[in-house]
């Protein structure tokens, strides 16, 4: 269907499922084992309700913000993905432009399909991107890339946390199996992310990253060193301790460990034990997973997130239209918080409080 006719982030899923290889799709679709957890991401944030203010002048509402010290134009980011070639050609390039064209943030994927300097190169002047790290066991090697992020003027380094080695994803090892002939030839070009696991430098993971390593990257570096994939508050005591700068809450949008908790739970337990503890200051809390609305988004606010991430629909939307539809996504969800502001009473970023929720039946018993 022609662009103008897709009315929501879901849309592109629908689209994407019907224009990309297979493989791509199980790849991107997938979560692990039972996929649980990619279930909960979303339907968490269906657990929670507003409790919106009447009679506020909304008339000028604003949703432009701030993360890590980079102003942007509303308050989500595009999460790094690998393989967005998979779904389309210009892969992580159109990406750039689409967010770039709507200043907001990419999140660069260490296991991208293009070159970082080529992504890097594809983005507007002043346009802001951070890098996602998958540390290897050649620490040099993230030495030299925190550096050279550094030197072309990346934001921030996202070490991802989360994954001591690739869950489970069987659907990737199913497809792996299929029988049409057609298919050998991506087959090929694609191994399973688990086989790539084992094997693509890229893809394998040092298992044995520690808090140590940590303290070592923050010394390493001026930029901001963010935390990707907590899942627990008693971890986000340690991160304050170590000078981390920020965590996203997340469960790498349900592809690690099956019946990890949706990260918004985590997030209303989390805020309170900060402000109680006098510690809200010391550190940024980001969150990703299943975030497709724009309430989606401002439930996650509301709860003390600064800022969201979105996975899944970046790769769904460059898939089925490129740099076009990445703008589109990015607009659809402007367009949607900027009417749900309206309708909660909320004016300004600063203005989206717990008290605008109602969270009772987040945690069932
Ligand atoms: C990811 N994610 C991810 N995270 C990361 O730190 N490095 C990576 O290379 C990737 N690659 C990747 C590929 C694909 C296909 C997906 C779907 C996800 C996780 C990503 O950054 C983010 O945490 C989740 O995608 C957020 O969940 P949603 O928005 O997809 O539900």
């Amino acid at each position: 269907p022609a662009l103008s006719r897709i009315y929501n982030i879901s849309d592109f899923e629908y689209v994407a499922k019907q224009v990309i290889p297979t493989n791509a799709w199980v790849y991107y679709n997938g979560g692990s084992d039972d996929e649980i957890t990619l279930r909960e991401n979303h339907y968490a944030y269906g657990r929670i309700y507003f409790k919106p203010k009447v009679l506020v002048d909304v008339n000028d509402v604003d949703i432009s913000t701030e993360m890590l010290g980079v102003k942007t134009s509303g308050p989500f980011y595009c999460s790094g993905a690998a393989q967005a070639k998979l779904g389309h050609e210009e892969g992580e390039l159109s990406i750039a432009r689409g967010c770039g064209r709507e200043n907001i943030i990419q999140m660069i994927s260490s296991a991208a399909s293009y070159p970082l300097g080529d992504i890097i190169d594809a983005a507007l002047k002043g346009q802001k991107q951070w890098f996602q790290l998958y540390v290897t066991e050649n620490r040099q090697a993230s030495f030299d890339t925190i550096k050279y992020c550094e030197e072309k003027g990346i934001g921030a380094i996202f070490v991802t946390v989360d994954t001591p080695q690739l869950g489970r994803r069987e659907k990737d090892l199913r497809i792996r199996f299929a029988t049409d002939d057609d298919e050998e030839e991506e087959e090929e070009e694609f191994m399973s992310s688990s086989e790539l696991g084992e094997k693509d430098p890229i893809y394998y993971k040092d298992a044995s990253l520690t808090w140590k390593d940590i303290d070592d990257f923050k010394q390493s570096t001026k930029l901001p060193i963010v935390l990707k994939g907590v899942q627990r508050v008693e971890d986000v005591l340690i991160a304050i301790e170590h000078g981390v700068d920020a965590v996203v809450l997340s469960n790498h949008g349900g592809r690690q460990l099956d019946y990890s908790r949706a990260p918004v739970e985590v997030l209303s337990e989390l805020m309170p034990v900060l402000k109680e503890k006098q510690l809200d200051n010391k550190i940024e809390v980001y969150i990703d997973g299943g975030i497709r609305r724009g309430t989606d988004v401002l439930k996650a606010l509301c709860l003390g997130a600064k800022g969201v991430g979105l996975g899944r629909p970046f790769l769904y939307a460059n898939s089925a239209y490129g740099e076009k539809g990445v703008v589109r996504a990015i607009q659809l969800l402007k367009e949607e918080l900027i009417c749900d502001m309206k309708l909660l009473g909320a004016n300004k970023i600063s203005d989206l409080t717990p008290d605008l929720l109602d969270t009772k039946s987040l945690h069932i018993k």
